[in-house]
């Protein structure tokens, strides 16, 4: 996608290592990062330097082609257990993690990994694309108002986006979707990244307090809601960031809409349901501290709680798939067996 009119993907090859968009200076600094070596690729997906459920699995596909590459001894013993453990819940990272094993073992050349983690990267930018337009044609029917939690945008999942892919598609149709961004405590991916991604798209939006959703909801200012997925069950139950199952609620209290996009890497066939989901717990500091710029462009990290108090951070929830009105992935709408 665009910033500042030239075209960037979250992750990509470059030179002979691996490049990325150091996600956590946005939205006040803009910075490619690039290495070759595979620790460091591992360290920006644990660190969120990259986030995002296919950019993280795009990102340890390019850190295993460097592994294989630099260190393929270990590749087996070290590797593939160093990328797997890096986050929990976003299923596409352990697919990625399979495709390269498979790779691997299958006797690939250095090259042939290289192009296989390629390969997986442009698959996910191409499904994100295909999901888009299927995403359109739901939001084509008057739906314009339109509500996203988190980012999943393009930054989350390599180009286009998730959620964000069908809301870009209608732009260039020269349609005028409108966005309410929940700021998303307590990362503020929305706040920092889904609203500077829709800024660079030309896309008119708001950014709001989570709390605000379900009001908004409740005024009749909102025609629909759309999120990612960071792993579908396969009994259609949707993990996400923490804050969507509030969000699901609401929307069936006030008959909205609840569309989940989600490419087919989220799928989870071995998870019978949401119950079977790692849900990842994160630091307590990212509740009791917050970090930003003054007004000389100086980053700053304060505290927002008492010292000594305690924080609770689970950073997914589980939505029912009762809640949800459809899932769209890039084949078009996905339904559970019953
Ligand atoms: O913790 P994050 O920022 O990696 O969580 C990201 C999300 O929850 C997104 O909504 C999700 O990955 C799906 S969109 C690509």
């Amino acid at each position: 996608m665009r910033i500042g009119g030239k075209l960037f993907r979250a992750v990509n090859w470059h030179a002979d290592g691996v490049q990325w968009i150091e996600q956590r200076l946005l939205p006040h600094h803009f910075e490619q990062k690039m290495s070759d070596n595979p620790e460091d690729i591992a360290v920006a997906i644990e660190t969120m330097q990259v986030r995002g459920a296919p950019t993280i699995g795009a990102t340890a596909a390019f850190g295993l082609a460097l592994a294989y590459k630099k260190d393929i001894k270990r590749f087996v013993s070290h590797w593939l257990p160093r990328f797997r453990a890096t986050r929990p819940t976003a299923v596409n990272l352990f697919h990625a993690c399979d495709a390269m094993e498979l790779q691997a073992k299958e006797g690939a050349s250095g090259k042939m990994m290289l192009d296989a983690a390629q390969a997986y990267a442009d698959a996910e930018a191409a499904a994100n694309e295909r999901m888009g337009v299927h995403l359109a044609e739901r939001l084509a029917v008057g739906e314009r108002r339109i509500l996203t939690h988190c980012n999943a945008g393009w930054l989350a999942a390599v180009d286009w986006g998730t959620a964000t892919s069908g809301i870009y598609q209608l732009a260039r149709a020269g349609e005028s979707p409108f966005v309410w961004v929940d700021e998303t405590r307590p990362r503020l991916q929305g706040a920092r990244l889904t609203a500077w991604e829709l800024g660079q798209e030309g896309i008119d939006h708001r950014i709001q307090a989570d709390n605000a959703a379900a009001w908004m909801m409740a005024q009749g200012k909102v025609d629909a809601i759309v999120t990612g997925a960071d792993r579908i069950a396969a009994n259609g139950d949707i993990a996400n960031k923490i804050g969507t199952y509030m969000l699901s609620l609401a929307a069936r209290e006030h008959e909205i809409p609840f569309y989940v996009a989600a490419p087919t890497s989220t799928f989870d066939m071995q998870c019978s349901t949401g119950a079977d989901i790692p849900v990842e717990e994160r630091d307590a500091d990212e509740v009791l501290m917050m970090d930003g710029v003054d007004s000389a462009g100086e980053t700053h990290r304060i505290r927002i709680a008492a010292s000594g108090s305690k924080a609770n951070n689970p950073a997914f929830d589980v939505t029912p798939y009762a809640n949800v009105t459809a899932i769209i992935s890039e084949q078009g709408e996905w339904k559970a067996e019953a």
